[in-house]
């Protein structure tokens, strides 16, 4: 569906006055169209950051920051984080709707198709340092993907394009044990197809040729949750990168790494890494005033990580569920004390009780309890923004084909005010003193 015009905004600059269609889509707030503005006052807008600028129309997920509510395809998260599976909502994002059982089992038996990597790749790991973060061999095996796919990087070609959505689902979990494997020194472990995702993606993590390897029916389940919570965010800041290196016309595995980098920033998916490390400095219950002080102070240059989000001023949907999945994984699991949760719930409690955090509407996101389920469950804290990688290529590559299959769409590019110094002469090296 279009979004349907619901009135119009004047902005009056210089004399003149330019009459800006406003539009409304499903749900959401009205946006001001702006793009005649330059056309009519000789003026751009000035939005860093983005706080404030719609630069899609989209149709795969809506969040009401205010209500706290995530929807994919409209569907509810938390409906689909109880009642679906991983590759069930993977669909409903390429799709746009849920798959029936047939469709379900094609989507599943076509992933598995993909689930190897040319065996050539597997040579490209040794050129990494052994140390060196799973973040940092994950952005580069996943861009050379495209130099093992040169028969289906025709953007243009629909089937094409759903080969490589499919390719790319399939094989970022191969990919990101496969990262964890090499900087651990353990041999590779081969995809699979008889597992479902979840547990494949744990199989290929954990197990050893030397010794046969059951997967966990309770961390699978998690996993496959945790996946579900991860996969799309509408427009945040490593969707966006995608978007904006396929607008160009990049290949979908260039666009993917490209995402991969964004996505790794503290502020962003490596800010699940970010909680443990925070949680680890403040040790105990009795730091948490001191610590709290600290990140109160704007000098101190230290935030509490896991709390606030650019959208949500409320409850991050997803952080509730996460935290009721913690809990319900480490019951599961037998562990009944676990002082890093403790240490969570109550860092979680006086942060909501104050002023500073109250008036800014500062709450818990999706990374300030998956730290704690990924590490209950023995994943390291390395492959904490790996795994968030593996979901969102779900939310990155739906996103990408959305825009690829736009009619018009034309390659991204911002402007700017310019600040610097004004045009001037060159002076030669020799005359400059
Ligand atoms: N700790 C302390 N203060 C904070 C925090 C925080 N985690 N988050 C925001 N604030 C403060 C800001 O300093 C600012 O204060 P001011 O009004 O006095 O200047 C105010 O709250 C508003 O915050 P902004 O910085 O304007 O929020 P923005 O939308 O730019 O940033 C972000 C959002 C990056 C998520 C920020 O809240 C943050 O850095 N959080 C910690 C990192 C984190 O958890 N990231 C994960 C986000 S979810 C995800 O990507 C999966």
């Amino acid at each position: 569906m279009s979004p349907t015009a619901s009135g119009t905004a004047t902005v009056t600059y210089d004399g003149k006055t330019a009459t800006l269609p406003v539009l409304t889509g499903t749900l959401g707030p009205a946006v001001a169209d702006i793009r005649r503005l330059q056309a009519e006052l000789g003026v751009f807008t000035f939005d860093p950051a983005y706080g404030t600028t719609a630069a899609c129309e989209s149709r795969i997920t809506f969040i009401d920051g205010d209500e706290g509510v995530l929807l994919h395809r409209g569907y509810p998260i938390d409906q689909l984080a109880e009642g679906a599976t991983f590759m069930e909502v993977a669909y409903l994002l390429l799709n746009g709707e849920m798959p029936t059982r047939a469709e379900n089992d094609a989507f599943i038996a076509q992933i598995k198709q993909h689930t190897m990597l040319h065996e050539q790749l597997r040579h490209f790991f040794n050129g990494f340092r052994r140390d060196a973060h799973p973040m940092a061999i994950l952005c580069g095996v996943v861009g050379a993907l495209s130099a093992f796919y040169h028969d289906h990087l025709d953007i243009a070609d629909p089937r094409q394009r759903e080969i490589s959505a499919l390719r790319l689902i399939a094989k970022l979990p191969t990919l990101a044990a496969w990262a964890y494997k090499y900087t651990m020194g353990f041999p590779f472990v081969y995809p699979r197809n008889d597992l479902s995702y979840a547990e494949n993606f744990l199989y290929m993590m954990f197990a050893m040729p030397s010794e046969p390897y059951q997967v966990s029916p309770v961390l699978a389940r998690a996993m496959d949750r945790i996946l579900i919570l991860h996969a799309d965010h509408e427009q945040n800041a490593s969707t966006s990168t995608v978007r904006l290196a396929g607008s160009t016309g990049a290949n979908p595995f260039a666009c993917i790494a490209a995402g991969i980098a964004a996505l790794w920033g503290p502020a962003h998916g490596g800010a699940n890494e970010a909680v443990l490390k925070m949680l680890a400095e403040i040790g105990t219950k009795e730091n948490i005033p001191d610590f709290v002080a600290k990140v109160k102070d704007k000098n101190s240059g230290v935030k509490l990580m896991g709390f606030g989000h650019r959208v949500y001023k409320n409850f991050d949907p997803r952080a509730k569920i996460m935290q009721r999945t913690c809990h319900e994984v480490l019951a599961e699991l037998g562990i009944t004390d676990e002082p890093m949760l403790d240490l969570a719930v109550e860092l979680e409690k006086v942060a909501l009780e104050d002023p500073y955090f109250v008036s800014r509407k500062l709450y818990p996101n999706v990374d300030f309890y998956s730290g704690i389920i990924l590490k209950a469950m023995g994943i390291p804290t390395s492959m904490f923004t790996v795994l968030f990688a593996v979901a969102r290529t779900v939310g990155w590559i739906s996103q990408w084909k959305e825009m690829i299959e736009e009619p018009g769409q034309r390659i991204g590019r911002p402007r700017q005010i310019y600040t610097g110094a004004g045009q001037r002469d060159l002076v030669p090296l020799a005359e400059r003193s």
